[in-house]
């Protein structure tokens, strides 16, 4: 009879881990679902620490398997964590790059029918994957320019007193900084042309003048660089001016920039440049309150994030995509190779006017974190 019993229990046991390991496959997260593969760049700046975890939990919620690796933006790193994706039997890859080095797991992917979606940046070079998800980053470079021509007024600007302003690009690396540039200068190289906006330091008028530009740029978004570049500036080229303004790409630099700045005598007691931003960082959300950064441009990353899985899905169901809230663009993104086929999201720019709205009231941070 114990016999028995123990052998009942041992069915029900097994009846019942059959019975769970079917349940967690409709539910998505057990053994059985499809793994979803989720490389972002780097953990040093604090928007990728939010896109993984948000596209995880999206992932999940949609009956998926996730997992997710940060690559420390160091591409060989990134590439050895794809690797372990496709080891693992990832059905499908979605990548934020470091740079071009990318492109050969990106190819060993293609070879094993795993596609690929290029999130928030473009892959460049190759012509094995079919999807970019981003935000406009045109348009992000185009807040960050209208910041300035508003917050210096430069439309009553003149040549007798021109407004003065320095320039900071992303990654050169990164295809997303040329957009930001391109942008931001698509609103401010008239005035440059008018002589009413005067640029301190290396002044390329678009990316295009790859010399210049890259002496504006910051290799992998790094802080310290940033903020190097910027005393190395106060204390030659800048030397002899007020700075009306500065063009800085993101909250992280914005932010070792404006750092720079406040050792500056001439900048003491809140007299601070004009300075633009870009993620809605936590730290720079309280500067921007505090009126030391003027502005940043916020990409939910929870809206990039479930608009991506949506493409996976799609994808991974032969379904055509149809991704709520984002604009598909067929012809802006060329990786060298081809076009490819890219939704973007809408950027929204942030002051101390609207800060509360944006950043509080839609949830993204809670009050008592900015206070
Ligand atoms: C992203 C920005 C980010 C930067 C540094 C860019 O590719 O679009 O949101 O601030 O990388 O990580």
């Amino acid at each position: 009879m114990k016999k028995f019993v123990a052998l009942l229990g041992i069915l029900l046991l097994g009846g019942s881990m059959v019975f769970a390991s079917g349940s967690q496959q409709g539910s998505g997260t057990g053994g059985g679902a499809p793994l979803i593969g989720i490389a972002m760049p780097e953990t040093h700046v604090e928007r990728w620490q939010k896109d993984g975890a948000d596209l995880k939990a999206f992932a999940e919620a949609k009956g998926y398997r996730a997992v997710v690796t940060y690559g420390d933006a160091d591409q060989s790193k990134q590439n050895q964590q794809i690797q372990d994706m496709l080891t693992k039997g990832a059905k499908l890859l979605i990548i934020g790059n470091i740079n071009e080095g990318v492109i050969s797991v990106v190819a060993d992917a293609a070879r094993e029918k795993v596609p690929v979606i290029a999130y928030d940046r473009l892959i460049l070079g190759s012509g094995d994957y079919e999807y970019y998800i981003t935000f406009d980053n045109f348009k992000v470079g185009v807040l960050q320019g209208k910041a300035l021509e508003k917050a210096l007024n430069l439309a009553s600007a003149t040549k007798d007193k021109p407004k003065i302003i320095t320039l900071f690009a992303g990654s050169p690396t990164d295809n997303n900084s040329k957009m930001f540039f391109d942008g931001a200068m698509s609103v401010l190289k008239p005035y440059v042309e008018k002589g009413v906006l005067q640029i301190v330091g290396p002044a390329p008028l678009s990316s295009a003048d790859t010399a210049n530009f890259t002496r504006i740029t910051t290799e992998n978004w790094r802080a310290d660089i940033a903020k190097a570049r910027m005393e190395n500036l106060l204390n030659n080229d800048a030397k002899n001016v007020v700075l009306d303004g500065i063009l800085a790409p993101n909250d992280t630099l914005a932010r070792a920039i404006i750092e720079a700045c406040s050792s500056d005598a001439k900048y003491a007691g809140g007299k601070l440049p004009v300075v633009t931003g870009q993620d809605g960082e936590l730290a720079s959300i309280k500067y921007i309150k505090d009126g030391k950064q003027y502005m940043t441009v916020f990409k939910d990353t929870r809206m990039l994030a479930k608009a991506a899985i949506e493409l996976a899905d799609a994808i991974l169901k032969g379904q055509t995509p149809n991704i709520p809230g984002a604009r598909l663009d067929t012809t802006t993104y060329n990786t060298g190779k081809k076009a490819v086929k890219s939704y973007l999201l809408e950027p929204v720019e942030v002051t101390k006017e609207n800060y509360k709205k944006i950043m509080i009231d839609s949830g993204y941070y809670k009050a008592s974190d900015i206070e």
